[in-house]
């Protein structure tokens, strides 16, 4: 397996990560502004299939519609002397002072409208770029105080902006599915949505929850203290892994957006082995954009960037090598038997069982024995996470 990155790996990079200057909210840049044409000309060069962005990190928040298109124009050329492609374009809601307490659930109903006509704007630029998501990152969503928002309201207008988008989109033609970031807090002090969960529960009170899936990001999740790996398992489970946003997190604290596997390595591990060999007959569980939305620290330089670019696309594929040679393991198979993980598929109750059956069956009850599961029938999960860890550290 080769380590130097292809367009086949689908390997997609936001240019408000790279273009990240180094501000944060003790100090200002440290880095000079980076242009989209070098942005799509490196990406290109070093690998990647994708640029993302939102509207405001292509032409400053306010353009003019010549200044608008000039930057278009400009990006549509890089990417035809590139072959780079869109996947996904989102909107910015949350830098300009007019989104200070949201934009589709900002209590200001004009601010509301305003959001809304951003996002129109958007998409109809999304769709003139090919890009087949479009992602909702809801980060100014929230509230820092008990009272000062109405929680069902808000949910009931953000249903609102989303059912509104999705008759948009249906409307033109476009072919274009909504994907709803969740994050726990940051820049609000608490943020609607906060979980993959809770985002899966909001979109099945929409009018149209098919046009609408999650992009879950490996630092959000973590940021609330969640299994990253467990809840994109989740999310397949419900068909609404519509993309993802892969980088570094340690532990519960601010959203530190390291490269991907700087952080939990063998909770990356366990996904990429889930999105790689997690699909039917061990193949791929998802076929989307393979999303990087992290940010090169503000201690690095222009090199830096570019070296922290390659480091999220050959970390990802280490751990695709890796996760493929666990599987490929005798020993690793034999240990899944024993760990009874594959028993696991088989339905509890046989076919055309009824309770009535259940009931019926004195092995499931009166004759069965549990006492036994205090002395013996270990389940063997640690030597199965031991194989793990031999793998991920490349000891086999
Ligand atoms: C964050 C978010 C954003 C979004 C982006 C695209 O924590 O800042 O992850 O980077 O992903 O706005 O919607
Ligand atoms: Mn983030
Ligand atoms: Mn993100």
């Amino acid at each position: 397996m080769t380590l130097t990155p292809t367009r086949d790996d689908k390997f997609s990079f936001g240019l408000w990560t790279i273009g990240y200057n180094g501000t944060d909210p003790f100090g200002g840049p440290t880095r000079e502004h980076l242009d989209v044409v070098e942005a799509v000309t490196k990406l290109s060069e070093l690998g990647a299939y994708g640029l993302t962005f939102h509207d405001d990190d292509l032409f400053a928040f306010g353009s003019d519609d010549a200044a608008r298109q000039t930057e278009i124009d400009r990006l549509k050329q890089a990417l035809a002397d590139t072959g780079l492609l869109i996947p996904m374009v989102t909107t910015n809601l949350f830098s300009a002072p007019v989104f200070k307490d949201g934009g589709f659930t900002s209590n200001d109903r004009q601010v509301r409208r305003f959001a809304l006509r951003k996002v129109l704007r958007n998409i109809d630029l999304a769709a003139e770029l090919g890009a087949k998501t479009f992602v909702m990152w809801g980060g100014r969503e929230g509230a820092e105080y008990d009272a000062a928002k109405d929680v069902r309201s808000a949910l009931e207008r953000y249903r609102e902006a989303v059912n509104l988008l999705g008759d948009y989109v249906t409307d033109k033609g476009y072919d274009i599915r909504f994907a709803i970031e969740p994050k726990p807090n940051e820049p609000r002090g608490d943020i609607l949505l906060p979980t993959l969960g809770h985002a899966l529960a909001f979109i099945e009170s929409l009018e149209r929850p098919e046009l609408v899936g999650i992009n879950p990001e490996v630092g959000h999740e973590q940021m609330a203290g969640l299994n990253f790996a467990a809840g994109i398992a989740q999310a397949l489970y419900h068909g609404k892994l519509y993309h993802i946003d892969l980088n570094g997190q340690r532990g519960i604290k601010y959203d530190q957006d390291l490269v991907f596997g700087h952080g939990d390595l063998h909770n990356a591990f366990a996904l990429v082995d889930l999105l790689e060999n997690g699909g039917p007959n061990g193949g791929p569980s998802y076929d989307g954009p393979r999303h990087f939305d992290y940010k090169p620290s503000r201690t690095e330089d222009a090199n830096g960037v570019w070296d922290s670019v390659s480091a999220n696309m050959r970390t990802y594929l280490l751990l695709k090598e890796r996760a493929a040679a666990f599987r490929a393991d005798p020993e690793v198979q034999e240990a899944l038997e024993a760990a009874r993980v594959p028993e696991l598929a088989q339905p509890t109750l046989n076919e055309g069982e009824s309770y009535d059956d259940l009931l019926a069956d004195r092995t499931a009850y009166e004759d069965f024995d549990p006492s036994v599961y205090l002395h013996g029938k270990g389940f063997g999960f640690v030597r199965l996470q031991q194989l793990a860890t031999e793998h991920l550290l490349g000891a086999r």
